[in-house]
């Protein structure tokens, strides 16, 4: 039988995690522990495509390596699939550390929202700034993300609230994804807060949102997805339902920010509308829980959002598993609520706060959070014909990934069978 060409020969690897086996559907349940690791293993790639892994003696059975090839050696460490975070807001203006004071001294997100504030001071800056300007704030976040091992990602729109400034940041999306190495899915957030203009007919904007944002966003096919803040004082749940089932007829599949902060029956819509995915759910109801384990809905967990919102109450992560969610891990990265965009920072809280086991977390950011951007088939676990996405770690044991805290433990990634940052 004929070898396998390789142009890329990772080897060496003490632990290389797969997360293979899950590509067709999320795990669930006791499945979330099993992380497909091989010990002293390899990948092999060509033109960016994994072409072989498994143990190291049986891909080197399999491939013939280019003469060429670059080989890099794991120095048998920790070798994962590229991290996959998928909830972000990458793409804004200015910062807002001046909420940190008012935090501190008791006031609510959503009060400071009312004030307009928090979103809405983000809406200001993000409005005023040109497309170039954007685009070099966040060329710069993703550099950080893909320095600490994040491979894919989605980017919201959602501090423009006009036609023309969400279609501006969804072009500079558009952008980054074709610029930098960081893959992106692009999602349309336009109801991410009712803007100063609409505050005493928040209808009229949802009217504005249906009639003309989705269709000018479907025409130039700028988002896979769409997303709604659904929350008290922001979007009701029948709101919510509006602007997603007019998405879905322009073919974006739905998104939500569900029972993020009140128990408003997010995740219920998600699984009625077939949602890719419902994100948050600190506050998620029981019903909630039941319905999003009978659906394909993921349940995407943002523990560093609890965090920097100072919040006691964290997603239910464990009675989510055993009622057989599928769950998934992100950073929510944007300059409120989460001003994280370190998936490792958000690996370790996920085990400390939502007491997730370390297996648990890996299959959390690796092949489940593949599936809350329906791009499983192609990312998210290291198996032959997937992208050729990965990451070497500073450990010896994927454990100690969670168990350090705070410091950045990714010393190269590779993208698409290229070496992107570290050698
Ligand atoms: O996911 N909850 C709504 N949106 C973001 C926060 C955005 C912001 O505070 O700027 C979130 O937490
Ligand atoms: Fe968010």
């Amino acid at each position: 039988m004929g070898k396998i060409k390789a142009d890329f020969l990772l080897h060496n690897a003490g632990q290389l995690v797969t997360a293979a086996g899950f590509s067709e559907r999320p795990k669930r349940g006791a499945e979330l522990a099993d992380i497909g690791m091989v010990e002293n293993g390899a990948l092999a790639a060509q033109d960016g495509v994994i072409a072989a892994v498994g143990p190291e003696a049986q891909v080197r059975e399999q491939v013939e390596l280019d003469r060429d090839a670059r080989v890099i050696d794991a120095g048998g460490r920790v070798v994962l699939p590229g991290l996959v975070d998928p909830h972000t807001h990458v793409v804004f203006a200015g910062s807002r550390e001046h909420e940190l004071e008012m935090k501190i001294a008791g006031m609510s997100y959503l009060e400071i929202l009312a004030r307009g504030g928090g979103i809405l001071d983000t809406v200001r800056a993000t409005r005023a700034a040109g497309r170039e300007e954007l685009a070099a704030a966040g060329r710069r976040y993703l550099d950080q993300m893909l320095a600490h091992g994040t491979t894919t990602a989605e980017a919201k729109s959602g501090y423009g609230l006009t036609t023309g400034d969400e279609m501006k940041i969804l072009a500079v999306i558009r952008e980054l994804d074709g610029s930098h190495p960081v893959d992106l899915a692009s999602t349309f957030l336009g109801a991410h807060a009712i803007p100063p203009e609409y505050k005493t007919n928040p209808d009229a904007f949802v009217d504005l949102v249906t009639e003309e944002m989705l269709p000018a966003v479907a025409r130039e096919g700028l988002a896979e997805f769409c997303d709604v803040f659904c929350e008290e004082g922001v979007f009701t749940v029948e709101q919510s339902r509006r602007i997603l089932l007019a998405a879905r007829r322009l073919g974006m599949r739905p998104k939500v920010h569900a029972d993020e902060i009140v128990s408003l029956g997010g995740a219920e819509l998600a699984a009625e509308l077939g949602a890719v995915s419902a994100d948050h759910l600190m506050a998620v109801s029981e019903e909630g829980i039941r319905r999003l384990a009978e659906s394909g809905t993921v349940a995407v967990l943002l523990p560093a959002t609890t965090f920097c919102l100072m919040g006691k109450q964290y997603a239910p992560a464990r009675l989510m598993i055993e009622r057989g969610v599928a769950v998934a891990l992100a950073s929510d990265f944007n300059p409120g609520s989460s001003p994280v965009n370190s998936m490792q920072v958000v690996m370790g809280l996920a085990c400390r706060q939502l007491k997730m086991t370390p297996a648990e977390v890996i299959s959390a950011v690796t092949i489940n959070a593949a599936h809350a951007l329906g791009r499983a088939a192609r990312v998210g676990s290291l198996e032959p014909g997937k992208q050729a996405d990965l990451v070497v770690f500073d450990a010896v044991d994927y454990r100690y990934l969670m168990y350090r805290f705070g410091i950045n433990l990714a010393t190269t990634v590779i993208k698409k069978g290229k070496v992107v940052v570290g050698g």
